[in-house]
């Protein structure tokens, strides 16, 4: 599959962005040069899928497309109760309504987006309990998605076993860097929440990437293969939400799975209300197809080894230029440290945000911030509080972009990055009370 780059002018993209409030999620995607805004949905299909796309059963209950998706899901999670999802949100949201009350507390390595609103929605509180090594951009640990058990211990005790009715873990850590969690950290994790019978609930949009790592990464993985990394995980944990349109390698869908039948039943009475019949939960005979062969894809050696060696290759040449990134290479994208990046804006000026449209405006490259506009939160008094980092992610779409797209983003960056001290911070002057980084607006602020 090829498809056309439309490059407009420069003077076209500031306009553009203009008239998008400046708020890169609201271009259209034609006016984009190389579109990093995600690695959601965005990859290409391959040839088996696209041949598997053909023989999509459309039935309403119990279709061979099904059969093939649950035996997939199956054979990779080890888990009893298997059910399709539009995507990796409705999983999320479609746990928190059933098991989630108003005051509950929901520790995490570090919530999604999404997880975090879906919680927030519920009345519960998301607590991101990620490692300190975690939250330095320069720290070069190995598996700095992992969990910090003690502040986990410490937050049980803290609000006692009933106000947590579970734990999760994001692999890899798509907030904090797309940094991998280790497995002795899952198991270290899970033993302590055995302890309290809290069950453990995996995050695994990235779940092949993160086996990539430990297998390149922890000690006792070298002969095992990804697949089978990828089961010990999820043998861990008691249920799982996944958006296939990361590691599913499909441009829609995800999926819940668990082990308690009590979920499951509760899980189930609600898919059906919101999402479909549990054979095919919002989806398509064709997307379950497209699916079932792209888990088995993203579990394969060579596609993850090279998919890191881009990432790598794109990190590397930053850190030559000086360029302020987050290290070491994370899995599915390139981070930014817009904090180092833009030093004279303050966080409360968005400099996450300034990068951003820099990019877009210099080049036609479209970023996300992850910052204090998509984390950043409001306390009791009203007061707006800053985010634990600025990060601008530059995502990469799995088996799209070639290494000349990625030297001509390096170029984009370096010229960005040599005019840096004339980009201005932002402020937002529309927003909605969710997920605001989707659709607020911004002015560019003029002092
Ligand atoms: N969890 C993680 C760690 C994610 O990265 C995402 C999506 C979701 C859950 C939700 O999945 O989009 O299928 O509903 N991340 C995308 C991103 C949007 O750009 O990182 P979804």
């Amino acid at each position: 599959m090829t498809e056309p780059l439309r490059v407009i002018s420069q003077e076209e993209r500031i306009r553009k962005l203009n008239e998008a409030h400046n708020n890169v999620f609201l271009l259209d995607a034609e006016d984009i040069a190389i579109d990093l805004l995600t690695d959601s949905g965005t990859g290409a299909m391959s040839t088996e899928q696209w041949a598997a796309l053909m023989l999509g059963d459309e039935s309403y209950a119990g279709s061979r497309s099904w059969k093939k998706f649950e035996k997939t899901v199956g054979d990779i999670t080890g888990m009893e109760f298997i059910f399709p999802t539009h995507q990796g949100r409705a999983a999320e949201s479609l746990l928190a309504i059933t098991q989630v009350k108003p005051g509950d507390i929901i520790p995490n390595n570090n919530h999604f987006d999404t997880t975090r609103a879906n919680l927030l929605y519920v009345g519960a509180t998301p607590l991101d309990l990620v490692v300190d090594a975690g939250l330095d951009p320069d720290d070069e640990s190995p598996f700095k998605g992992n969990m910090d058990l003690a502040k986990l211990e410490s937050c049980i005790h803290e609000h006692g076993r009933e106000k947590i009715p579970f734990a999760m873990i994001t692999v890899t850590n798509n907030s904090g860097g797309g940094q991998p969690v280790s497995m002795a950290n899952v198991r270290e994790v899970k033993s302590i929440l055995k302890k309290y019978g809290i069950p453990l609930v995996i995050d695994a949009c990235r779940f092949a990437e993160n086996a990539y790592f430990i297998h390149e990464r922890e000690d006792g993985f070298q002969d095992k293969s990804l697949l089978e990394i990828a089961q010990e995980m999820f043998g861990l944990a008691d249920a799982a939400t996944m958006s296939l349109k990361k590691d599913g390698l499909s441009n829609i869908g995800g999926f819940f799975v668990c082990r308690d039948p009590h979920w499951a039943e509760s899980f189930q009475n609600m898919l059906i209300l919101r999402e479909g019949f549990p054979t095919y939960g919002g989806l398509a005979g064709r997307d379950l197809e497209v699916a079932a062969v792209g888990l088995r894809e993203a579990l394969d050696y060579p596609y993850q080894q090279y998919r890191h060696a881009t990432v790598e290759y794109v990190l590397n040449r930053l850190i030559d230029k000086n360029i302020p990134v987050m290290k070491p290479a994370g899995g599915h994208a390139v981070f930014l440290d817009a904090r180092r990046f833009l030093p004279h804006i303050p966080p409360m000026a968005y400099p996450g945000i300034s990068l951003v449209n820099a990019l877009y405006r210099a080049g036609g490259i479209r970023a996300v911030e992850l910052g204090s506009v998509m984390f950043g939160h409001i306390d009791e008094s009203g007061q707006e509080l800053p985010a634990t980092m600025e990060l601008v992610r530059l995502a990469f779409p799995r088996r799209v972009y070639t290494q000349s797209h990625f030297d001509y983003m390096l170029e984009v960056i370096d010229e960005v990055w040599q005019n840096r001290a004339l980009l201005k911070g932002y402020r937002i002057t529309r927003q909605p009370t969710f997920l605001r980084h989707f659709s607020c607006w911004f002015d560019e602020r003029t002092e």
